[in-house]
């Protein structure tokens, strides 16, 4: 019996307290502004938001949203801090609440730096645990837009010159006009209007004609009570010079018509293949086709086949020559030989007993299993005694490889290469007067790389450096391999 009294009474107490806070709830709810706010970009703004009658949201969750094709994240207060982990990217570091103004029950939030893109509708949203309440209103952003420019387009054919106006980052769009001196009004053509996220940019082209000493030109751009205007003197002779820009023009065009015509007919001269090359987009064929024209050169070249044999008066002696002259290595070890002027005492160098001093030699060169070489032409009074960099100025021809799969050309800079294929021969072309030295990739039959337009006026020797024989990994032999004239 007492049991069940004590029973009711609690469930009383329970029922009343309920009811209370029901009562208090009810009571509760949210206001913002009357009406659409209207504000202007570049300046901040106050959202109003609060609960009536006045209670603390200092223990609530406070949530603004902005209602775009779905609801983005403006602010959140929860837990008495500002949680904006979620926030929208556009609003960071732009949003923040009156902290002492939130134990009265005011949750407007400040936005700042506007921007037109701020512009939609708002929804502040207030809860706790028994309670909720939101309201939703509508921000429009204004924008003043960027002082007009004005360019100087082109002359018209009767001597007009067309000017174009621009402006961009208006909101309401605004009203161009074109006027002169007197402010009267001038005939345009159409506004172009252009919306983007920050507003309208808008443009208006006019051709003016000279009829004055000053010639002023103003244009204007009119929002409501907001103005921008940009005005423009045009001198007189920029009127007169229209003839001399439309004769230069001519000139212009007479010369590019000379060069195109030129270049055509040079283009005709060009080689069969060449023309071939353009027409053929197909990769495969066009690299089969270039190997077979490279074919036809080295088939041309072989015929200026020269038997090379070394020179061991001239080689380094770390490097152990063949018998018959034809195989060069790096041995790793000094040898005791004659310092005479033509040996190369620094690097591992050798050049060849034949010198050309005109026409055209070739020869090949095995640099199978190889990991760095060097190979080309050399003038006979190169440096051979001392630190040697190879290009062309002194007095060097050369491609290598280096590090395995390194090619280069040493041009001074020198050249990296990318060839498709590791080269196991390689062929040297020289033309003597044409001033040429050509490599190519016998097995594969490519073009590796050529000196063009050089001038020479010494004897030139074949150069061969089997380079360093690095502990037995480069220690395979350059071998001058006969020429097989496959014709
Ligand atoms: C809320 O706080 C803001 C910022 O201090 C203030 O401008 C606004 O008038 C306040 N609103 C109310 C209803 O007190």
């Amino acid at each position: 019996m007492i049991n069940g009294l004590s029973e009711m009474l609690l469930c009383l107490t329970f029922l009343v307290l309920y009811g209370f806070m029901e009562s208090q709830s009810a009571q509760l709810q949210v206001f913002g502004p009357d009406d659409y706010l209207v504000a202007v970009a570049g300046k901040d703004l106050v959202l109003p938001c609060y609960i009536k009658p006045s209670t603390s949201v200092v223990e609530m969750t406070v949530r603004w949203l902005k209602q775009e094709t779905k609801h983005m994240l403006v602010h959140l207060y929860k837990d008495h801090e500002d949680r904006n982990e979620d926030q929208a990217q556009s609003y960071r570091r732009r949003t923040s609440l009156f902290t002492e103004e939130l134990q009265k029950g005011n949750a407007s939030l400040r936005l700042s730096d506007l921007r037109v893109s701020d512009e939609g509708e708002y929804t502040c949203f207030i809860e706790d645990e028994s309670w909720s309440d939101d309201i939703t209103f509508y921000v429009t952003v204004n924008a003043l837009g960027s002082h007009p420019v004005i360019m100087m387009e082109s002359y018209d054919n009767s001597g007009g010159i067309h000017l174009l106006c621009e402006s961009r980052g208006w909101k309401p769009e605004p009203e161009v006009l074109w006027l002169d001196r007197e402010g009267d009004i001038l005939p345009a053509e159409d506004t172009q209007i252009h919306r983007d996220t920050e507003g309208f940019n808008v443009k208006r082209s006019i051709t003016v004609h000279d009829n004055s000493n000053h010639n002023r030109f103003y244009c204007r751009l009119l929002q409501e009570d907001h103005m921008r205007e940009t005005e423009i003197i045009i001198n007189r002779k920029v009127f007169g010079a229209w003839k001399w820009v439309v004769g230069i023009s001519v000139l212009a065009c007479l010369i590019a018509v000379g060069w195109i015509i030129t270049a055509v007919i040079l283009h005709k001269k060009e080689k069969q293949r060449q023309k071939v090359e353009y027409i053929l987009s197909d990769k495969k064929k066009f690299a089969e086709l270039q190997s077979r024209s490279i074919e036809d050169d080295l088939a041309k070249m072989k015929k200026f086949a020269v038997d090379v044999i070394l020179d061991p008066d001239t080689a380094n002696p770390f490097l152990i020559l063949s018998a018959d002259g034809k195989q060069v290595t790096d041995g790793d070890e000094w040898q005791n030989l004659p310092d005479t002027p033509q040996r190369f005492t620094k690097h591992p160098d050798v050049v060849g007993k034949q010198s050309f001093s005109s026409g055209r030699f070739y020869y090949e060169v095995q640099v199978r299993g190889k990991t760095e070489w060097d190979l080309g032409v050399v003038r006979e009074n190169i440096n051979r005694k001392g630190e040697i960099i190879l290009r062309p100025q002194n007095g060097f021809w050369t491609v290598g490889l280096r590090n395995e799969n390194q090619y280069k050309a040493f041009a001074g800079p020198s050249v990296p290469l990318t060839l498709r294929e590791k080269v196991e021969k390689v062929g040297v072309f020289v033309d003597y007067e044409e001033g040429l030295v050509s490599f190519y990739d016998v097995n594969s039959r490519s073009h590796i790389y050529s000196f063009t337009g050089q001038t020479f006026t010494e004897k030139l020797y074949p150069f061969f450096s089997p380079c360093d024989n690095d502990g037995g990994k480069n220690s395979a032999p350059l071998i001058i391999s006969p020429v097989f004239n496959t014709e």
